[in-house]
Order: C-alpha cells, then sequence, then structure tokens
C-alpha cells in the first residue's frame, strides 16, 4: 500500500490510487485534463489549433471514453477519502452537469459549483464570432457531510472567485496551470494542519505547492516526467523561501 505523503508520483493516476490506503486521504483537490466539447461539436473550429490548443486533450477518443476514465477515477478518490473529505474538480462550463452526476454516481454528495472568472482570459481573437473563455468551474463535493469546514468571513464565502489566469514569476511551462490564489482558499477552508491531500493529475504541481505552503501533505499522481520536474522545482522554491523566512 502506498503510505509515502508528500510524493509526486510519475505514473498514471488510476494505477496509483489502486495503491492507496482506503479511508486515508483528508481532501481532495484535483484539475483533471478537460475534454473540450464545445470545440470538437463545432464543425468550424474542428482542427483550429489556435482555439484548441489552451486545452488538454491526452488522447481521449471520444466523450464515452473521457466519462468513463473521469468516473473510475472519481470511484477511487471516494474509495481513498475519508468519511466527511471535501473534494473539488474544476471542469469546464460546457462539462460541469456530467462532473455534478459522475460525483454523485461514484457515491459523493455533490454541494456547489464555485464560478471561476478569469479576468485576462485568452481572448477569442481566432474567429470573432466566440466570446472568450473567461469562465471555469469548480465542483464542491463531499463523502458524506463535510468534517471540515473552516468558515471565513461571508464576504468570501461566495460560489464566486475572480483572479487574473497564472502569470509572471508564478508560471512554469504547464499550459493550463491554475494560480494558488484560486486553490488555496478552498484548501483552507476544507482541510486543516497536517491534512493529507490528494490530487491525482497533478501537473505543475499547484495543489502540492499550496499544501505545502499551508502546512498540510499531498500525494498525487502525474503522467508527464516534464511536469514533475517542474513541480518539484516549484516545491523546492518553497523550501528555500520557507528556510528564508
Ligand atoms: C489540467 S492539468 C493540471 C494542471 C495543474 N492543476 C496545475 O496547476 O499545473 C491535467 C494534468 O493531468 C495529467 N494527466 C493526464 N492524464 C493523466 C493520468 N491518467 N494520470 C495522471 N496524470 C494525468 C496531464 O499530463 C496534465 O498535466
Amino acid at each position: 500500500m502506498l503510505v509515502k505523503a508528500n510524493t509526486i508520483f510519475n505514473e498514471s493516476c488510476l494505477e496509483g490510487l489502486a495503491k492507496m490506503e482506503s479511508e486515508s486521504v483528508d481532501l481532495i483537490f484535483t484539475d483533471p485534463p478537460y475534454y473540450q466539447f464545445r470545440a470538437q461539436n463545432v464543425t468550424s473550429l474542428k482542427n483550429h489549433k489556435d482555439v484548441v490548443t489552451e486545452f488538454d486533450f491526452d488522447g481521449y477518443d471520444s466523450e464515452e471514453e473521457y466519462l468513463e476514465f473521469i468516473l473510475a477515477v472519481l470511484q477511487e478518490c471516494y474509495r481513498v477519502a475519508k468519511p466527511g473529505a471535501s473534494g473539488y474538480f474544476f471542469c469546464g462550463d460546457d462539462f460541469v452537469s456530467y462532473i455534478n452526476r459522475l460525483v454523485a454516481q461514484a457515491g459523493f454528495n455533490f454541494r456547489k459549483v464555485i464560478h471561476w472568472h478569469k479576468t485576462n482570459p485568452f481572448p477569442a481573437i481566432h474567429t470573432r464570432k466566440m466570446f472568450a473563455n473567461s469562465m471555469e468551474l469548480i465542483v464542491h463535493f463531499s463523502k458524506g457531510s463535510p468534517n471540515t469546514w473552516n468558515h471565513k468571513h461571508v464576504n468570501e464565502m461566495h460560489n464566486f472567485i475572480e483572479t487574473p489566469i497564472c502569470m509572471g514569476k508564478e508560471r512554469s511551462k504547464h499550459k493550463t496551470q491554475k494560480p494558488l490564489k484560486v486553490c488555496i482558499p478552498y484548501i483552507e477552508i476544507s482541510s486543516n494542519f497536517g491534512d493529507l491531500i490528494l490530487d491525482p493529475f497533478m501537473g505543475s504541481g499547484t495543489t502540492a505547492v499550496a499544501a505545502a505552503l499551508l502546512g498540510r501533505n499531498y500525494i498525487g499522481f502525474e503522467l508527464n516526467p516534464e511536469y514533475v520536474e517542474i513541480a518539484h522545482n516549484r516545491l523546492k522554491e518553497v523550501q528555500v523561501k520557507k528556510i528564508k523566512g
């Protein structure tokens, strides 16, 4: 059984999750590869690289294959989650109704959809007949009733958050890196110091970095070794900053 906290494993999450102990995780926080239905379905946009390169397709041949994969991951997440653990799952606005159903099918209670408004989205300049994709959604769910809920000021408890996309020094080479500012508030609300946070799709390691900054532990998986290396470098910077104070 895999118990090594504070590790990002370079393997597929389905293989890695299968090695994890049941009921060992306090929070699931993840941002899976998106399957962009809109770009797939609109004929005029088919193969329009400029429109779709913002997203990761990761080789899913069909919607059905993608949905099966996401359900299998969510079922494993349910098994490894402690009773009362929360989960947060990023998705596009065109996919949210599927995720709501899949989290319930996996056994979780759907709680709320959080809207992230990106103040500086990629402009839709390539077609000029589409709005910019300035909104991403985060589905909040839980295994039973959440046992950790660190309520902030009421003004910070809206299901809406507004930040720029990842920029400047924070930005790595990962195409879909999420800003820490979007992740940190929900990790603070739904976990405590020393808790274990699982991210099956670590990418550049944003969940791990947020966990390290907040005194939580992390465990996760990432298929691409280059992204694992980026994540390790980001985590080293956190350690250096902590030592320097
Ligand atoms: C949307 S990105 C995550 C970005 C991350 N939140 C960040 O801030 O960098 C999804 C990641 O899942 C990875 N991935 C895709 N399929 C995977 C699998 N089966 N197991 C583990 N990682 C996978 C991709 O390589 C990609 O880096």
